[in-house]
């Protein structure tokens, strides 16, 4: 096994700040194991990214500088998390996303509190625990009127700060929510991010209601699969597609009305047909310029169109002329409020929604979580243990 001789015992102070683990690490991507050399303080086993690229870039490393909680926040002890479109975007590289490496990933958070930082109330060592993605300032304008998802100084787990790809993680107090016995770690892990922007998209901004029909593009994903799921508990109509045939039995499982494949199916055609002429009432789309111009034609006049992803590029150009003719509402979004990841959680702990896995592996194996993720084979979320 490759021992790096990148690190110095001079630099232990510096490592000591988990948000500066430090930028001199040797690894051997072939291993994708390393070690570093801190002397007498204790280490965590973590998943590190070392640099933008591919899947190879991602290092397992046995001996990281275990993060120290500060005011008002808690160390966890991560059980799961899980792996979200975001970590392939933050390790490849995108234009306005600056990361300093060596750099842990994963913004959801299900474990076990294990320390309280200074000033922390009302947790307790052992608590089992689901944690907000989101950092908020408290400060700002938006925060002040309750808004913290909304917050103009936000900071997102396994982007601005280091996140849970790793035994360890450290996060504001003010984030966590009580987990309850009998939902697993593996289920929790799948809702801070898949789950909450689903839920937020349909429930918070979409509004979606009893008896509207929605349609949802690539319902075979992390957020697609919460989607159908959130949209029949709310007694709509769900127009599911799949660019795969293998996830249709899996969709209509779940509770999508109507399946289409857009690479073999008319969509548009086929929309008009199942609405009788009229339309959807609400799109979610995070495909993007792909499916953007028929998300826009399909939609009612007075529908709402969803706009969380750019899974296929970030601009597109539409009639400011038909928006405002056809009434038309187009509403972006990213995540969600704590409580409205409390309310899903809820749904969950009540049986009434599950959350859909397709596998679980070990945190070592995240490269190869990754592959999958990109490889377009997984039905729902892939999780992560450690
Ligand atoms: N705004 C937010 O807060 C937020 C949070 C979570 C996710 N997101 C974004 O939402 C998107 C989906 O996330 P996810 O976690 O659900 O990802 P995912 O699990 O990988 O699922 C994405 C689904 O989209 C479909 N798809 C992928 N590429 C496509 C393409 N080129 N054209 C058409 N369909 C395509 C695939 O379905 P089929 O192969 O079955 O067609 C796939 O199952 C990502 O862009 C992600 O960054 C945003
Ligand atoms: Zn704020």
């Amino acid at each position: 096994m490759p021992r790096s001789e990148g690190i110095l015992r001079g630099d232990v102070e510096r490592f000591h700040d988990p948000d500066q683990i430090g930028d001199r690490v040797d690894f051997d991507p072939r291993a994708c194991v390393v070690h570093f050399d801190f002397g007498a303080m204790r280490g965590m086993r973590a998943v590190v990214l070392h640099g933008h690229g591919g899947p190879e870039r991602l290092a397992f490393v046995e001996d990281v500088p275990r993060p120290e909680p500060e005011n008002g926040e808690v160390l966890i002890r991560v059980r799961a998390t899980s792996v979200n479109r975001v970590d392939l975007v933050v390790r490849e590289g995108y234009p306005g996303i600056e990361v300093r490496f060596p750099h842990i990933l994963g913004a959801d958070v299900a474990g076990v509190v294990e320390r309280l930082g200074p000033g922390v109330e009302g947790v307790r060592e052992g608590d089992r625990v689901l944690a907000w993605p989101l950092v908020a300032c408290g400060r700002c304008p938006l925060c002040a009127r309750g808004r913290p998802g909304l917050c103009v100084n936000w900071q997102y787990l396994g982007l601005h700060r280091h996140g849970a790809y790793a035994e360890h993680v450290r996060v504001p107090a003010s984030s966590l929510i009580p987990l309850p016995e009998d939902v697993p770690f593996e289920e929790a892990a799948t809702l801070p991010v898949a789950g909450l922007t689903a839920y937020h998209a349909l429930v918070g901004v979409g509004g979606l209601q009893r008896g509207e029909t929605l349609l949802v593009w690539g319902a075979s994903g992390g957020v697609g699969t919460f989607a159908v799921q959130i949209a029949k508990r709310l007694g709509a109509r769900v127009i599911a597609t799949t660019r795969a045939d293998g996830k249709r039995a899996q969709l209509e499982a779940l509770g999508a009305d109507w399946v289409l494949n857009p690479r073999r199916e008319d969509v548009e055609a086929a929309v008009r047909e199942l609405t009788g002429g009229l339309g959807v009432d609400v799109v979610l789309d995070y495909v993007g310029p792909a499916t953007f111009p028929t998300s826009f034609k399909v939609l009612r006049k007075g529908g709402r169109l969803l706009l969380c992803g750019i899974l296929t590029g970030r601009e597109v150009a539409f009639s400011i002329h038909q928006t405002y003719l056809r009434h038309l509402s187009v509403l972006g979004l990213y995540l969600g409020e704590k409580p409205e990841l409390e309310a899903l959680l809820r749904w969950v702990a009540a049986g009434e929604l599950r959350p859909v896995i397709d596998r679980v592996l070990p945190l070592r194996e995240a490269p190869r979580a990754h592959r999958l993720l990109e490889s377009g084979k997984v039905f729902g979320k892939v999780v992560l243990t450690c």
